[in-house]
């Protein structure tokens, strides 16, 4: 299976795709994962990309196409994939597009999950408690939050026009939300 998770963020995209890659038997792919690594290497990337991220901003799209031109050439994604923070704006979905009729690996479907907002702050207010990832504090989110609203929203529009779009109801415990996501995957 060929999936793009969608939704803002605190949404429960890694949480959810840690659970389903397994079943399906395809990686995860989160650019947000691959970014906060290159930022720990300290790779040309990851010094590019950390001003960007520390705000809420978006990495550049040159830089997230070669992210992700190099990670979906990989073997492991003939299997599949679970795609999780790409693309992030319509510049990035026509990209993506591109870049899988290229490799004849097409998305079969986009997921994407709807959160409250409210719900969405207190999870990530959490999750900065706990792990304290630079980009969860309150000022940092609310830009996040922003962005979602203006530039990766529109994202689900585009997949809605191509007929891949199911929205999947992103609130309650995480077995609920795995449950709804194993139904909406047939
Ligand atoms: P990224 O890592 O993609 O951040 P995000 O989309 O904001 O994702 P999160 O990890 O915060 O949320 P999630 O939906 O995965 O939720 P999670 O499962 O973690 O990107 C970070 C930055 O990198 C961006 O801001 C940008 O700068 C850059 N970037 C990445 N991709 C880019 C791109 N394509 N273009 C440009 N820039 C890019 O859950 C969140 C928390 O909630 C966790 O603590 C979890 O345990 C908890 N939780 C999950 N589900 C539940 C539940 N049901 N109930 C209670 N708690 C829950």
């Amino acid at each position: 299976m060929r999936i793009v998770l969608l939704g803002p963020p605190g949404s429960g995209k890694g949480t959810q795709a840690a659970l389903l890659k397994d079943r399906l038997g395809v990686p995860h792919i989160s650019t947000g994962d691959l970014l906060r690594a290159a930022v720990r290497d300290g790779t040309p990337l990851g010094i590019k990309a950390k001003a960007a991220m520390d705000a809420g901003e978006l990495v550049s799209d040159e830089l997230m196409l070669g992210l992700i031109e190099e990670r979906m050439g990989a073997p492991d994604v003939k299997a599949g994939y679970l795609l999780d923070g790409y693309p992030r704006n319509l510049a990035q979905a026509r990209a993506l597009d591109e870049l899988l009729d290229r490799l004849a690996l097409p998305v079969d479907k986009a997921l994407a999950l709807t959160v409250d907002e409210e719900q969405i702050v207190h999870r990530l207010a959490k999750r900065a408690e706990q792990e304290g990832r630079s980009d969860d504090t309150e000022e940092v989110v609310r830009n996040r939050l922003a962005v979602y609203r203006e530039q990766t929203a529109p994202v689900t529009g585009y997949y809605a026009e191509k007929q891949l779009l199911q929205e999947v109801d992103g609130m309650g415990s995480i077995e609920e939300i795995n449950q709804r996501l194993t139904t909406a995957l047939g």
